[in-house]
């Protein structure tokens, strides 16, 4: 089924699978690098070089199992992701219970590939496997009052170490615009690079926005209800002033402690290609008439 969106990206725009998988190696590589000369920063970066699957997912940010890089690949293990299941309610004429295993088969779709650009400090394209939330949203039949989509995800002490400490509230929670979460664009992910999701990075049901900054992908997603209110977002609980409920990509609204205007390239080796950040991440011409005659400096 073709997408309702315009792709331009081929196989041969995707970040390889190596690199997206040890990116945060590679970026530490990168910045311990720019410290040393010559031979010394490539020698670094050597003996940072990953060695296969196993090995992977080193670097991650997920704080419910330890604010340190490496601390999800330590403990994502202990997450249970089978049973899974994600309520779904407020208004919807269905609201329920439903299990992973069942959405899965209600989406009468084959499996999809969205090769989509992803933007944190660094930018890539990944190819996530997944479906529209949009035909999720369908399946539950929203109610004409809806204006938001709240997300939240598991909060299990015994599974998560890193939910012991207050380091922000839990559960993690984010939302969405409903026109937002109805664009063909925005996907619940559960694969990735042709696999099922690695727990550390959301297994096995995780938000992709790929016009807004990494953070708003919430993971392990366990709870979607359909809201008249704006809902509350972790990161914009926690610092209000530095994130903003919409977190469009968006090179000319400076991030208070730096500047949004120019990203480096993942792969692009130790001292990496800047490229301008461009509006929407690229996806403008699909996105842009979401936020016509707003502010976006005021609505960040
Ligand atoms: N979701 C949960 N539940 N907990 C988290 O700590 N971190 C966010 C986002 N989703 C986070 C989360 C942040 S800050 C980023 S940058 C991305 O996940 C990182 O996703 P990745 O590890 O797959 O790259």
């Amino acid at each position: 089924m073709a997408h309702r969106w315009k792709n331009t990206l081929t196989d041969n725009d995707v970040t390889p699978e190596r690199v997206f998988l040890n990116r945060r190696q590679i970026i530490g590589a990168a910045a311990a690098g720019l410290a040393l000369s010559g031979l010394g920063g490539r020698a670094q970066a050597e003996t940072l070089e990953p060695t296969g699957w196993d090995d992977i997912t080193s670097y991650n940010n997920y704080y419910e199992f330890g604010t340190g890089k490496g601390d999800p690949a330590t403990n994502a293990h202990k997450l249970t992701v089978e049973p899974w299941n994600v309520r779904i309610d407020g208004l919807v004429d269905r609201p329920g219970d439903y299990a992973f295993e069942d959405i899965l088969n209600k989406m009468t779709i084959e499996e999809r590939l969205y090769r989509l650009r992803c933007v944190e400090a660094w930018s890539m394209v990944v190819p996530w496997n997944g479906f529209e939330l949009a035909d999720l949203l369908a399946m539950v039949v929203v109610q004409g009052g809806a204006k938001y989509v709240a997300f939240e995800t598991a909060l299990r002490p015994d599974e998560m170490p890193g939910v012991h400490r207050p380091v922000i509230e839990w559960p993690y929670v984010e939302g969405l615009r409903l026109d937002e979460a109805m664009h063909p664009l925005t996907i619940m992910a559960t694969g990735i690079y042709g696999r099922d999701i690695p727990n550390q990075n959301g297994a096995p049901l995780r938000l992709v926005v790929p016009w807004k900054y990494g953070f708003k992908s919430i993971k392990s997603v366990v709870r979607i209800t359909l809201t008249d209110t704006m809902p509350p977002t972790t990161w914009n609980k926690s610092n209000a002033r530095e994130y903003g409920f919409y977190s469009n990509v968006n090179p000319q609204v400076d991030h208070p402690r730096w500047s949004q205007a120019s990203e480096r390239v993942v792969g692009t080796g130790l001292f990496a290609r800047r490229q301008p950040t461009l509006m929407f991440n690229g996806y403008g011409e699909d996105v842009a008439g979401l936020y016509a005659g707003m502010d976006l400096a005021k609505h960040f």
